[in-house]
């Protein structure tokens, strides 16, 4: 996040004597995720970041792949995903490429007894249903339903729910996610014509010093693996820091959506963009306004990238009986459009209340085991008979 912020205690230099009221030094860090080029913080510990005292045997959390090459349209039951007690646990990848993995997570609680640290992927952590608050290094951030949180990779975390009802959609990025580059100007900032601004960010607040010593078991993520590492000191040790490099979260009910006199194209509902991927945020709004517009949007070839979308309330313009927590494959190289009767439906409309997140890799996705079991079967024909796409 191009987006500069100091907290807490720093010296006015960086790599400078910076003692602790005990005399010894405080710890300074540079934290990035990419090598030293990308943005960053600096950050100051009262202790080592380094103090691994014990690590257990790693296990496997890679998805099983059902179907490594599709071509068909597909759709899915979300809510179908079972609630399971741990958030680690209940996160179920559903769709794969070598960029980003997708999942879908129900979890009754969050982190409890560990900390969680993702050494492989930035995630985003799209709120459902639930609230609760982020705890990470730099502070807290507390979340609500329609939250987007953005966590960098590498950063240690803490997931606490306000209660046992949470539904979340997740992505696994390989690659920085980041606000897209021509909503910004070239020194960062956003431009005018952005749906969103500075003002709509939520940084972490409440920056609290750990002086604990112990165990401190941190699940670190890598390659598909979880390692056990318990670590001497509380990694939420900090005493201050700046620089560019934090998790952040903005709310789908802030992006203000863009509209014009007859259809706009998906791109103005971009939130979001990743290496090989972008997330779009489709909200309600008003309906083009030319007299004979057609509200509904033109059937289209995505040749170029997999379409997935993930239904979160309101009635869907295009589409026939889908449930709340559905999400729809559209793969690049048919094309698709709206269901039977969705065109003249919108026609003379003003406006819609859909709320929707759209994620379209631009590699084909893989697909698990775990989505083949909530899967709706026969989406493929429900151009020819909107009946098929019931849910099951
Ligand atoms: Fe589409």
């Amino acid at each position: 996040m191009p987006y500069y912020r100091r907290v807490g205690k720093v010296p006015d230099k960086r790599h400078v004597v910076f003692r602790q009221p005990n005399g010894t030094l405080y710890h300074e860090e540079l934290f990035g995720t990419e090598g030293f080029s990308g943005v960053s913080s600096l950050v100051y510990h009262l202790n080592p970041p380094t103090m691994v005292k014990e690590f257990g045997k790693p296990y496997s959390v890679r998805p099983n792949i059902a179907v490594e090459d599709n071509l068909q349209a597909r759709s899915y039951q979300g809510f179908k995903i079972r609630p399971e007690a741990d958030y680690l646990s209940s996160r179920t990848v559903l769709f794969v490429n070598d960029d980003l993995h997708i999942g879908l997570a129900a979890p009754a609680a969050g982190t409890a007894g560990y900390f969680f640290k993702n050494a492989d992927a930035d995630e985003m952590i799209f709120v459902h249903k639930g609230s609760g608050t982020l705890t990470c290094m730099y502070g807290q951030i507390d979340f609500a339903y329609g939250d987007y949180l953005i966590i960098p990779r590498g950063t240690v975390y803490d997931l606490h729910f306000n209660g046992p009802d949470n539904r979340l959609l997740f992505i696994e990025s390989f690659g920085p996610i980041e606000v897209p580059s021509r909503y910004r100007n070239g020194s960062g900032q956003f431009l005018e014509h952005a749906p969103f601004c500075e003002r709509d960010i939520r940084v972490p607040e409440n920056l609290i010093t750990h002086d604990e010593s112990g165990e401190f078991l941190i699940k670190i993520k890598k390659r598909g693996l979880i390692y056990p590492y318990v670590y001497e000191k509380h990694p939420f040790d900090v005493i201050g820091y700046d620089g560019c490099c934090f998790p952040y979260a903005m709310s789908i009910f802030n992006f203000e959506p863009i509209t014009g006199r007859i259809h706009m194209p998906p791109p103005i509902h971009q939130h979001f963009q990743g290496n090989q991927f972008v997330v779009c945020s489709f909200v309600p709004r008003m309906y083009d306004y030319h007299p004979m517009a057609i509200p509904a949007p033109y059937h289209h070839s995505n040749i170029d990238s997999d379409e997935l979308l993930y239904y979160v309330e309101g009635d869907f313009m295009s589409r026939n009986n889908i449930q709340q927590g559905q999400i729809t494959l559209h793969p690049g190289g048919i094309p698709h459009g709206p269901h039977p009767g969705a065109i003249e439906r919108s026609i003379g409309k003003k406006e819609t209340n859909e709320l929707a997140v759209m994620i379209d890799p631009f590699r084909p996705v893989k697909i698990t085991e775990a989505a083949l079991g909530i899967e709706i079967p026969d989406y493929f024909r429900s151009w020819i008979n909107s009946k098929e796409a019931v849910a099951n």
